[in-house]
């Protein structure tokens, strides 16, 4: 972890695929933050437009604002957002530690601690494996205790951000007791990004859900091999949906045990886990997903039935899900109050403006 002392400067940012989803709320949180001095924006198609051309509600922050062409990045800021599909993060991400810099990733690109893994869920070749063992997984509120020794954050992806800040807790502490876990999860189309597919359509969303990625999604390995560093050992499946809304995610957990774990003990567990985390609320009813939409909560409900828990919790995809967390972890990097940038200071509860 940086510290205030040794970084008295405030810091220049560059977010590279800044035009995208996540990057528009990256560029709002750093606008607002009280040590960024400067962003610039990084794209490839968008390259040489106007601020006003891509986010044109997000224009009079900084009116001047045109995107560079990621081509002819500078290596002169001091902190890069990386905020690509995934496989264009390891063009950049490399040279960008190798040059000395703190690298935050937005992307698939390094969550993963093995090559073989990577290769097999991303079906690509892995060119910085050694990044894979040397990095800090960036699960922002259940790292109260770990200190942010590495120099490249692997932002963890939307639904294992709602996934685990709902399942650690139980996997850290009761992992010898539980049978078996399985998370059915629910997305807005957002989480697939901005370019345009035909799936995504209003026409083909409009009173419509569906499973999709059944068994194949690059997030199932990334929350198993989480709840596996607090010695879960039994069997995880994971099934994801697409919900006929823009943003939100929503993960059910449902936890069968070998003997039951009293309410009132998961009660106290949860509350006392998150009792120092700002974002993340433990609720005493299923979340709404109108809860979090807008803001960079987890809201949390856990609930006891014999040898049944059902968990369930909600975020903001692109906020807790991606770059709330994000500035999150910068800001814990650098030893900042983690919620710099992200809510202006008295309205804690008030949602970001889209
Ligand atoms: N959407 C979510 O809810 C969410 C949540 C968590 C994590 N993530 C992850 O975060 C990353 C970004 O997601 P997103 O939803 O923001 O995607 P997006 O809306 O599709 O934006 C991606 C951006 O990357 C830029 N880009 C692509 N190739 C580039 C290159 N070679 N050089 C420079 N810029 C390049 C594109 O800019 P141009 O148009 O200029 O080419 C585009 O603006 C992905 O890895 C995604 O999996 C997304």
């Amino acid at each position: 972890m940086q510290t205030l002392e040794n970084q008295k400067n405030m810091i220049s940012v560059g977010i590279i695929g800044g035009s995208g989803y996540t990057g528009k709320y990256l560029l709002k949180f750093c606008s607002a933050h009280p040590f960024i001095h400067s962003v610039t924006l990084y794209g490839k198609k968008t390259a040489g437009k106007s601020i006003y051309s891509i986010f044109p509600e997000l224009s009079e922050l900084m009116p001047d604002m045109i995107v560079t062409d990621a081509s002819s990045l500078s290596y002169q800021h001091d902190v890069y957002f990386t905020a690509l599909p995934h496989g264009e993060a390891l063009l950049f991400v490399p040279q960008l530690i190798e040059a000395g810099k703190t690298v935050i990733d937005l992307g698939g690109d390094y969550r993963l601690e093995n090559k073989t893994e990577y290769e097999k869920w991303y079906h690509q070749a892995h060119n910085s494996a050694d990044l894979l063992q040397k990095k800090t997984y960036g699960i922002a509120d259940y790292l109260h205790r770990v200190a942010y020794t590495e120099s490249l954050i692997a932002n963890p992806g939307c639904y294992p951000t709602a996934t685990l800040l709902g399942l650690l807790p139980l996997a850290e502490y009761f992992s010898d007791r539980i049978i078996s876990i399985s998370t059915a999860a629910y997305s807005g189309s957002s989480g697939a990004g901005k370019s345009p597919k035909a799936e995504l359509l209003l026409s083909e969303m409009h009173g419509n859900v569906r499973a999709y990625s059944v068994n194949t999604h690059r997030h199932q390995p990334e929350i198993e091999q989480n709840l596996r560093a607090y010695q879960y050992k039994s069997d995880y499946s994971f099934t994801t949906h697409l919900l006929p809304v823009a943003v939100g995610i929503y993960a059910t957990s449902t936890v069968f045990t070998k003997e039951p774990v009293p309410q009132e003990t998961l009660d106290f567990l949860y509350k006392k886990q998150y009792s120092d985390s700002p974002f993340v609320r433990v609720r005493e009813s299923a979340p709404d997903l109108n809860w979090v939409v807008g803001t960079n909560f987890c809201d949390i409900n856990i609930s006891a039935n014999g040898r049944t828990i059902v968990i369930t919790s909600a975020i903001d995809n692109l906020i807790k899900g991606a770059s709330g967390q994000a500035i999150q972890n910068l800001n814990k990097y650098f030893g900042w109050d983690e919620t710099l940038g992200i809510i202006p200071k008295g309205i804690h509860c008030a949602k970001i403006p889209a």
